[in-house]
């Protein structure tokens, strides 16, 4: 029998004043999994074990032997609670796991630390879609050779395409898997112009924690044990829609059917351990973090085609063959949780910005995965529950089936901006549409999208429209930025176009970017790096402060 293997390197999760959790994986039970720390590794934390429930693998997944069918994954996840910390102290750490027949496996030894304590100057990677994209692990990489040792981590959603699928967490995609790409372990062999270069990542989750917040792609549709992965991850239902099919009491047992039957953010949940709200659980909370209190929001919806075809079952119409079967309608983009003003999410966030850790704290960062302000697809339609209209000719037979977006119903312009705003924010930071562009409000407070990490999904200005429908009583905005904000020139320096002027965004797919947050100066600095030019430098292109 092969010797044991870690599936992944140990990471940090969850600091407090005097505790950090210790989680690794691995594809065996085991009978006894600990960490060893502190000097000469003298103390031990016996680690809690779990199975992943939802992990499978199927035909598309992106491995040696890649699986026939739809097939169970099993993956345990271990985690040790490591207390009694020193405050601003690193501890030497690490793990070992013991399979059934008392063979061992050992990490390497890395640092743990408490959570740190105010004033205590932090680098924080701000960082956002991933998605298994082919110049994460070049992005990884070039970020902690630039601003080692990074802190922590915030991620802004859309960390892998699929999350019921194991392998892309751990071990798909020729070396670029979400994991190894952020512990240093990748082996993505980029190649531009013809020449190839290898990147590994970064060794950042072992010693430093990760925020993360739900995108779109962490969450799964309606569970099947049948169909292949990337249909269930397409086929999420709205929870009223799912409720309106079971009509029953909601017992334990139809919650749960319910779930099964709409979507769910189950691994997701599973594999992180996160601050937690009493009303939201780990889906949106707000946590401090040495002199940054954080407030995570659950803000995405479902991603639907844009196209008008008869068989789109897209943002903007149902298909036709689709008229008398809402079982199988996709319901435009809808919202998988709400937070506008009358929703249970905007009542915790309110009351959190008026508790006394978000009014204290020096620095007041908010994120989400959703662009309130964007020149990125994804900014179009507005963040509103669409509206069905249904059209029938005069015998009653539908004749179609559309959705509208308001733009006055966009709940994040309409309720959360402005309540942020006056709660004294200082930075909005989110992803989604692969570009890198930042905006201001006239108060000062800043937004950034920073995901211009792998592939672009473009900038939407001039010539570059987005691809909008002009027949529909709402008007799309086909280019610029929907709520017309404008976007901020980068302070350093910018890209320039094809007539040598500055750019106001990076929509690329050779150059990659990366954002730091100093709380040492309040300073949000962004980086890009060449790809097709592996020996260049990387260039310090934005760097803004925030206001006090
Ligand atoms: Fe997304």
């Amino acid at each position: 029998m092969a010797s044991p293997q870690l599936l992944t390197d140990p990471f940090l999760q969850l600091p407090t004043e005097s505790s950090v959790r210790v989680v690794w994986f691995t594809e065996f039970a085991g009978v006894r999994h600990t960490v060893a720390y502190g000097p000469d590794l003298k103390q031990t934390a016996v680690a809690t074990t779990m199975r992943l429930s939802r992990t499978r693998e199927d035909a598309d997944s992106k491995l040696p032997t890649p699986a026939p069918k739809l097939i169970d994954r099993p993956i345990w996840r271990h985690e040790a609670d490591v207390t009694g910390l020193p405050r601003d102290r690193r501890l030497p750490y690490r793990v070992t796991s013991v399979r059934e027949d008392r063979a061992s496996v050992s990490s390497a030894t890395f640092s743990l630390a408490a959570a740190p304590s105010p004033g205590k100057p932090l680098k924080i990677l701000l960082t956002s879609d991933h998605q298994l994209k082919p110049l994460a692990a070049a992005n990884i990489q070039k970020a902690v050779e630039t601003i080692a040792p990074i802190d922590a981590v915030l991620f802004a959603g859309d960390l892998v395409n699929v999350p019921d699928r194991a392998s892309e967490w751990f071990d798909c995609c020729s070396g670029g898997a979400f994991f190894p790409v952020l512990q240093g372990r990748a082996s993505y062999e980029l190649e531009k112009n013809g020449v190839k270069t290898r990147y590994r990542g970064g060794a950042v989750l072992q010693h430093a924690p990760m925020y993360t917040a739900i995108g779109n792609h962490e969450v799964m549709g309606r569970f099947s044990s049948k169909t292949g992965l990337n249909a269930q991850f397409s086929d999420a239902f709205p929870r009223h829609a799912a409720a309106a099919q079971h009509r029953r009491s909601s017992d334990a047992k139809s919650i749960d059917w319910i779930k099964n039957n709409s979507f769910n953010t189950d691994t997701y949940e599973e594999i992180f351990s996160l601050p937690q709200s009493p009303q939201g659980g780990k889906r949106y909370y707000a946590t401090t973090f040495g002199d940054m209190r954080l407030v995570v929001l659950y803000a995405t919806n479902i991603w639907r085609v844009p196209s008008l075809g008869a068989d789109s079952r897209g943002k903007y119409r149902e298909r036709e063959q689709d008229f008398n079967k809402p079982e199988n309608w996709g319901w435009g983009q809808f919202i998988f949780e709400a937070i506008d003003r009358h929703s249970a999410q905007y009542a915790w966030l309110k009351q959190e910005l008026n508790s006394p850790e978000f009014k204290r704290a020096r620095y007041k960062v908010v994120m989400l995965h959703h662009p309130p302000h964007s020149l990125g697809e994804n900014s179009v339609p507005a963040y509103a529950d669409p509206v069905q209209v249904i059209d029938r000719d005069p015998s009653g037979k539908i004749t179609a089936i559309r959705y509208e977006y308001p733009r006055q119903a966009d709940v994040l312009i309409r309720d959360v901006v402005p309540l942020l705003e006056s709660a004294g924010v200082q930075l909005v930071f989110y992803g989604h549409s692969h570009l890198w562009n930042r905006f201001v409000s006239p108060s000062g407070m800043h937004f950034l999208e920073t995901s211009n990490v792998g592939n672009s999904y473009g900038a939407y200005v001039r010539d570059t429209q987005r691809n909008v429908p002009t027949n529909y009583k709402e008007t799309y905005a086909a280019t610029g930025d929907p709520h017309g904000a404008e976007p901020v020139m980068p302070t350093i320096a910018p890209l320039r176009d094809a007539n040598n002027q500055p750019m106001p965004y990076i929509a690329n797919n050779d150059i990659t970017v990366f954002s730091v947050f100093d709380t040492a100066t309040g300073t949000i600095s962004s980086y890009r790096f060449d790809t097709r030019s592996p020996r260049s430098a990387v260039v310090k292109f934005d760097e803004f402060t925030l206001k006090r």
